[in-house]
């Protein structure tokens, strides 16, 4: 096995933060992969090799043992329920997994509602853990408009600034869970590659937990 660390990182809203992360931690990615549509790309130091991926696809990858490490939010770690080891809380990609409705609406989980979401397995488990009887409406983005248009009563989707959800008419009901973007390890690479895995996570964890 070589001892170089293959580190998938999420396509989207989490890139450049994750880079910056490891920047300051002092993995500096190699530039050229700047405007490129390569997947694929070293540290400067040769030390990783970062595959672009999208953030779904992640858990699988670093599961199956494809890739030895990942940077993922706990959303998608929620959904999917990966085997993997996750040392590290990056403190970075912060946000909230709610349930909205339509401004106006009064909500009751007594009614056989209709969810709306890209989780539907992280819904199904939270409705059920509050015993309401719901159908869900499984979607792969623009969630909220999907009360608006009559497919479902609510949704379970992110929140950030909350801008998605004024701007469509709709309020949160109540949290699910916070979230927040995990570095997650193969369970054989933890062990296989001890040395260079063990020094990423202290490299990040010391940058993250700095100022605490
Ligand atoms: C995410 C999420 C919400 C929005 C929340 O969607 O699903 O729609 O961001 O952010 P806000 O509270 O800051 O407005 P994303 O932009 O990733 O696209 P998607 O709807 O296609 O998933």
């Amino acid at each position: 096995m070589s001892e170089k660390i293959l580190i998938a990182l999420p396509k989207g809203r989490l890139f450049e933060q994750t880079l910056a992360l490891l920047a300051r931690a002092g993995i500096h990615a190699d530039e050229t992969h700047k405007g490129s549509r390569r997947l694929t790309f070293t540290d400067d130091e040769g030390r990783f090799e970062f595959v672009c991926l999208k953030p779904v696809d992640i858990p699988v990858y670093v599961e199956s043992g494809s890739i030895d490490a990942g940077v993922v939010g706990s959303d998608i770690l929620r959904e999917l329920e990966s085997d993997v080891y996750e040392p590290l809380d990056l403190q970075i990609g912060k946000c909230r997994l709610s349930v909205a409705a339509p401004e106006g609406m009064t909500v009751s989980y007594d009614d056989a509602l209709r969810v709306a979401t890209k989780y539907p397995r992280t819904a199904e488990r939270y409705f059920r853990s509050r015993n309401a009887h719901v159908h869900i409406v499984r979607l792969d983005g623009s969630v909220e408009i999907a009360p608006l248009l009559g497919l479902a009563d609510v949704i379970v989707d992110l929140v950030e600034t909350g801008r998605t959800l004024r701007e469509n008419g709709m309020r949160i009901v109540e949290d699910v869970a916070s979230v927040s973007a995990k570095m997650i390890i193969n369970r054989t690479a933890m062990k296989m590659k001890a040395g260079p895995v063990s020094q990423l996570i202290s490299q990040l964890d010391t940058v993250i937990y700095a100022n605490t």
